[in-house]
């Protein structure tokens, strides 16, 4: 067993029953009826849930979201997903979440398929995840359906989901051995992620299900059962109470169309740009300078890793969801532009050797994470060629940018933003705004007159500079392998970057490069670039002592830029507060919670990015786009307030109601 924190979690412990169907031992049960799953999955949930009528439950929608407890070996998402497939009036999208405490390997989803449902089932565990607390995303069926595995105990897991289900599947084993899936606390965390009006469905009609299941809101009809069972459990959503403290999340206004401007093209702007153009919008992009990635981003190459922790806390999480995010992000061709390989990590101080030892005791995660080695811990890491990495997600004909435009000031108009430069001109329109503008963010918000001033969304410069090598300079550095990070990181360029600095002749013959930096400087004096490079050299003394060639100096490349960064260090992504009317009252402003604050129509920041930008900034571009869909949350909702920009407001309005 492992501890309640780690996050790696025991997986399923799969054995035959004494009729050779699949079972747990760990619960004594089997994972369906031994009539069949299959038939189970079709007569109990698809059914009691409304998915065989016709017309179907989801026919001619947008989207449907099914809720499960329990997923299993998943026969009853395949048995949904092989219907969706075969009706022709289905939703455009299928929303899956199912939660997991004790996930089967991929080897079992494909073994366990019933004949009919093995091609999905190859295609799902293809995309399987590996067995670590967390929500993990899938797309399968051409980004149709869009399967979320939140694995760890329901209990924990189900009151920082964030979505709206139109199907609830309830899908533990027999109450009497699994108690926890039945509990009364789950299911009142479970209506709260419901829609009114929609169906929940069981196999067991045990008295405490029928109780705990009325208790939360749903009105009961049972049903003749299946597979020798005498019921089966069906029910709608119908709660008589009104919904208070928590609302579900809203599709965007079917009034308005899917249109966004997203102002900057660094890392974070293109990321945006890509996932809301993945998710139907037309996009205008808008940036200053001359061409994407040209301010913080404008590295030639940098580092996305998975960050551990002793204690697996709030940024191994979000690094750990940001790899994932990352790798969804990434054209399937993108080995020029990207490379998976892992890191080593060393410390960079005596501190942080004394934390690195402890991981060996306390990080439990999967050996393609994290692992100890005789070189050190090797973490899941990415080489990107920033530049060609922002071209690669701007590249979509619903994707327009335009160069060289200076963002003065936002002003909504009624229905949509105005986007204005310095002398009042409209530059573009939209209702919805994304602002990636790093450190310009609080600046423009308070020349718009949404925030009283930039202390209302701190973000302070962080200068860096690092410089490019070819690796032949450095005769010691030349053979590296792999990313090497200590006080400082030395990486070998991806080929994207390479053709980059050879420029558009390809005049330069070098084209095996290391990149190695990087400075952070925060006063007014910054370092000159030999200072700079004395500085990334020393960085990497606990690689080797061994020094670059003599006539290295001449070869070197410099690159300068400057990181955003925000107090607590995490990003700022999602949508604004509305600090009108919290400002007329403070006294009252101040007892809210974050998801209860007004929120500005059509505005949102992915700004703050700090040193962080290649592991986070695809993660937090699907956070943002599902926060503006409605969709289920990709990441729990304690992840999305510790990014959430309104927590500076809060914080303030809370320390302004105080004193
Ligand atoms: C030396 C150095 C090394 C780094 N190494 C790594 C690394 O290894 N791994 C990692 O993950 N991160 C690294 N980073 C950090 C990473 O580069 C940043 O997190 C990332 O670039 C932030 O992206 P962004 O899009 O938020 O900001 P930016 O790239 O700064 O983009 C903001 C864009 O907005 C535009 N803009 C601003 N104001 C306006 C306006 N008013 N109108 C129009 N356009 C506007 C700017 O021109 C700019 O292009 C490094 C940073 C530096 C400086
Ligand atoms: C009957 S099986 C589910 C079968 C599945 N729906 C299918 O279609 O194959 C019950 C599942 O609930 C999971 N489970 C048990 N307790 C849990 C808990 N507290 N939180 C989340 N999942 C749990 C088990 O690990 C198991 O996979």
């Amino acid at each position: 067993m492992k501890p309640p924190s780690s996050p790696l979690l025991d997986e399923a412990d799969l054995a035959p029953d004494t009729s050779g169907q699949p079972a747990s031992a760990r619960y004594g049960d089997v994972y369906a009826s031994r009539a069949g799953a299959l038939g189970q999955a079709r007569a109990v949930y698809l059914q009691g849930c409304g998915l065989l009528d016709a017309p179907a439950r989801w026919a001619g929608r947008d989207r449907f979201t099914v809720l499960e407890t329990g997923f299993g070996l998943g026969v009853n998402f395949l048995a949904t997903w092989a219907a969706w497939r075969a009706d022709p009036s289905r939703c455009a999208r299928l929303d899956y979440v199912s939660l997991e405490l004790h996930p089967v390997r991929a080897a079992d989803l494909l073994r366990h398929a019933p004949p009919e449902l093995q091609p999905l089932a190859a295609e799902l565990a293809a995309h399987w995840p590996p067995p670590v607390r967390g929500l993990h995303r899938i797309e399968l069926g051409d980004a149709r359906v869009h399967l979320l595995l939140a694995f760890g105990d329901a209990t924990d897991l189900a009151p920082r989901l964030k979505l709206a289900a139109d199907a609830l599947y309830l899908d533990g084993f027999a109450p009497a051995r699994n108690p926890a899936l039945w509990t009364p606390e789950l299911f009142r965390a479970l209506a709260r992620l419901t829609r009114p009006g929609a169906r929940a469905a069981s196999y067991t009609v045990a008295h405490a299900v029928q109780k705990g299941l009325s208790q939360a809101g749903f009105e009961l009809a049972l049903q003749p059962g299946w597979g020798g069972k005498q019921q089966r459990l069906q029910a709608t959503f119908n709660p008589v109470w009104k919904r208070t403290r928590h609302t579900l999340p809203e599709p965007w206004p079917a009034a308005l169309p899917r249109h966004a401007v997203v102002i900057g093209a660094g890392l974070a702007g293109a990321a945006c740009a890509h996932a809301l153009a993945r998710s139907g919008w037309t996009v205008d992009v808008l940036e200053a300078g001359s061409h994407p990635a040209r301010g913080g981003s404008a590295m030639p190459a940098g580092l996305a890793h998975l960050q551990p922790s002793a204690d697996d806390n709030l940024l191994s999480r979000l690094t750990r969801a940001g790899m994932a995010a990352l790798r969804r992000a990434l054209p399937p061709d993108a080995a020029d532009l990207a490379q998976f390989v892992p890191a080593t990590l060393t410390p960079a101080d005596a501190a942080e050797a004394r934390r690195m030892q402890d991981w060996r005791r306390t990080v439990q995660l999967p050996p393609e994470m994290a692992q100890w080695t005789a070189d050190g811990w090797q973490v899941d890491s990415a080489i990107l060629a920033n530049q060609a990495v922002c071209a690669a997600w701007l590249a979509s004909p619903r994707i327009s940018l335009r160069c060289g435009v200076q963002i003065a000031r936002l002003q909504h108009d009624g229905a949509s933003w105005n986007v204005l430069d310095a002398a009042g001109n409209s530059l573009a329109r939209a209702p919805q705004i994304v602002l990636a503008t790093a450190l310009q963010t609080p600046h423009l918000l308070a020349a718009s007159g949404l925030i009283p001033g930039p202390e209302w969304l701190p973000l302070h410069a962080l200068r860096g500079q690092a410089q490019a090598l070819p690796a032949r300079f450095w005769p010691a550095l030349r053979n590296l392998r792999q990313p090497w990070m200590g006080s400082g990181y030395v990486l070998r360029l991806p080929e994207a970057a390479v053709r980059q600095l050879q420029g558009a002749d390809h005049a330069d013959v070098e084209t095996d490069w290391l990149l190695i930096g990087a400075t952070f400087e925060t006063g007014d004096q910054p370092l000159t670039p030999e200072q700079a490079w004395q500085h990334n050299r020393a960085g990497l003394s606990a690689l080797t002592t061994s020094p670059p060639r003599p006539d290295h100096a001449g070869a070197l490349r410099h690159f300068a830029g400057v990181r955003a960064a925000s107090t607590d260090r995490l990003p700022y992504c999602g949508p604004l507060a509305d600090l009108a009317p919290l400002r007329a009252e403070p006294q009252r402003a101040a007892g809210k919670q974050l998801h209860e604050l007004p929120r500005l129509p059509g505005l949102a920041v992915c700004a703050g990015l700090g040193s962080r930008g290649l592991t986070l900034a695809p993660l937090l571009a699907e956070t943002l786009v599902a926060g503006f869909e409605g969709h289920p949350l990709p990441l729990e909702t304690d992840l999305a307030d510790a990014l959430d920009p309104a927590r500076v407001a809060l914080r303030r309005l809370r320390h302004g109601a105080a004193s």
